[in-house]
């Protein structure tokens, strides 16, 4: 695992973005795992950018959604595919269509990390062996939801791709910012590896780099 620290958001969307580009660069079709949160944002203006002022193709990208809401409307401007619709995929060349997960492995996983260790929404619990499933979210999640969703609609159920298809794909780039992280960027890259904290199983994948701001760093510093 390459945990690379990085001045501020924007740094850290340029980085991803290089990530990105050379993943497209590298075969005439790759599979790439697309995250929902305020943390992309940053990187899908980037990518958006250099598709519009460099001429960055997607016409060789699969995009792979990595979760979505269940009982939300695909149309719905609430469902995780209307956000990446809105953030990068309606402003990009992308050719072929969006699902959620993907038949083989991905080249390119993009994961936020959530404040209860969730990797895409694999939430507490789940297991390395995880594959593409219906889960039960967390209140905490579901607290979270709810500046989008009135109380009695936040939804309760996920589908998500799995661990095991996460530590599968050739590559992962996992982005964290902001001093809120920085006890669950800790425990991830430095805990003990168990379902109790899924992100901590990404510490099983040779192709892993974290791109950190300083205040999500800043409790790496406190690992034994
Ligand atoms: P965030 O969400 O990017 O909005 O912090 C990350 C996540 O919950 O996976």
């Amino acid at each position: 695992m390459k945990v690379v620290t990085l001045p501020d958001a924007a740094a850290i969307a340029t980085a991803a973005a290089d990530v990105v580009c050379a993943c497209l660069a590298s075969h005439p079709r790759v599979a790439i795992g697309l995250p929902t949160g305020r943390t992309p944002v940053a990187l899908y203006a980037e990518l958006v950018r250099r598709h519009r002022d460099e001429g960055v193709s997607f016409r060789g990208m699969i995009p792979v959604q990595l979760d979505e809401l269940v009982g939300v409307p695909l149309d719905d401007a609430r469902s995780f595919r209307a956000f990446l619709r809105r953030e990068l995929l309606d402003h990009v060349d992308v050719a072929e269509a969006c699902e959620v997960g993907f038949d083989g492995a991905l080249d390119l996983a993009i994961l936020g990390i959530g404040l209860n260790g969730h990797i895409a929404f694999n939430e507490p619990g789940s297991e390395a062996t995880s594959r593409i499933r219906v889960v039960a979210l967390e209140a905490s999640t579901r607290d979270e939801l709810r500046a989008a969703f009135a109380p009695a609609e936040a939804p309760r159920e996920a589908l998500t791709v799995g661990i095991a298809d996460l530590l599968d794909s050739r590559r992962v780039v996992l982005l964290a910012t902001g001093a809120h992280k920085a006890s669950i960027v800790a425990r991830a890259l430095g805990g003990a590896v168990e379902a109790s904290c899924p992100a901590s199983f990404l510490q099983l994948h040779l192709g892993v780099t974290v791109l950190l701001d300083a205040s999500a760093a800043s409790g790496l510093g406190s690992l034994a």
